[in-house]
């Protein structure tokens, strides 16, 4: 598998924090994650669709049974959890090992990408980000729930001090400006909705 730099230790980072990360995340995803995710596999198009950054699989109740969906995660860890989800659901469920930053796809294959979560770890998010464009057809579009840096400048500058702890204790970057990003890779952003204040974003996207 071709890694770029810095895939290394995200995927070391998410492998440690695997067996933990649901009971992290539980009360959110109750609250908050759960309706979201539900919402945003509504939104696909087309017959085939690729989740980038699968993680423990919590969107996998939430796939469309009529669509072949292919899932990358750079951790392996995270990938055997993903693995059990779609069992215990009785889902064939392609996972494969792969960092979104160089995908071992052909051009253009994919309608609908989608990604929860994800470009707050990825080391380049701009390079994975030109990469789902690559690899989604040109009439395909992406779907992403992103949380980004604060637009308030306090706020914002207190993410980006605590930044380098959160990075180190649970993998995701608090401070990435991905708005700027998805754009810097050259998608055209279609729906940009604020789902939780001013950090958690819906996105949509087109080639
Ligand atoms: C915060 S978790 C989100 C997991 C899942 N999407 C969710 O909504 O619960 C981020 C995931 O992105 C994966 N990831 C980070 N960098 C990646 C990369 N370069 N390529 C593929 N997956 C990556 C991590 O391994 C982790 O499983």
């Amino acid at each position: 598998m071709r890694k770029a730099p810095g895939s290394n230790l995200t995927r070391r980072r998410y492998d440690r924090i695997a067996p933990f990360y649901d009971l992290l995340e539980a009360l959110v995803e109750r609250l908050r994650f759960a309706s979201w995710r539900a919402r945003l596999w509504s939104r696909i198009v087309g017959n085939r669709a690729l989740e980038v950054g699968v993680g423990t699989g919590k969107n996998i109740p939430y796939y469309p049974r009529d669509v072949r969906i292919t899932a990358v995660d750079i951790s392996p860890r995270m990938l055997e959890r993903a693995q059990k989800r779609a069992s215990v659901l009785g889902l064939e469920v392609e996972l494969l090992e792969m960092d979104v930053q160089h995908l071992a796809f052909p051009n253009h294959v994919f309608d609908t990408i989608v990604s929860t979560f994800v470009f707050c770890s990825v080391p380049n998010p701009v390079l994975g980000l030109q990469e789902l464009r690559r690899v989604c057809k040109p009439s395909g579009k992406l779907l992403l729930l992103e949380h980004i840096r604060p637009s308030n400048r306090l706020l914002g500058f207190l993410f980006d001090m605590l930044n380098p702890l959160v990075v180190r204790v649970v993998g995701a970057n608090i401070n990435r400006r991905t708005m700027e990003n998805i754009r810097r890779a050259g998608w055209r952003i279609r729906v940009e909705d604020r789902l939780s204040s001013d950090i958690v974003r819906w996105i949509e996207a087109e080639p």
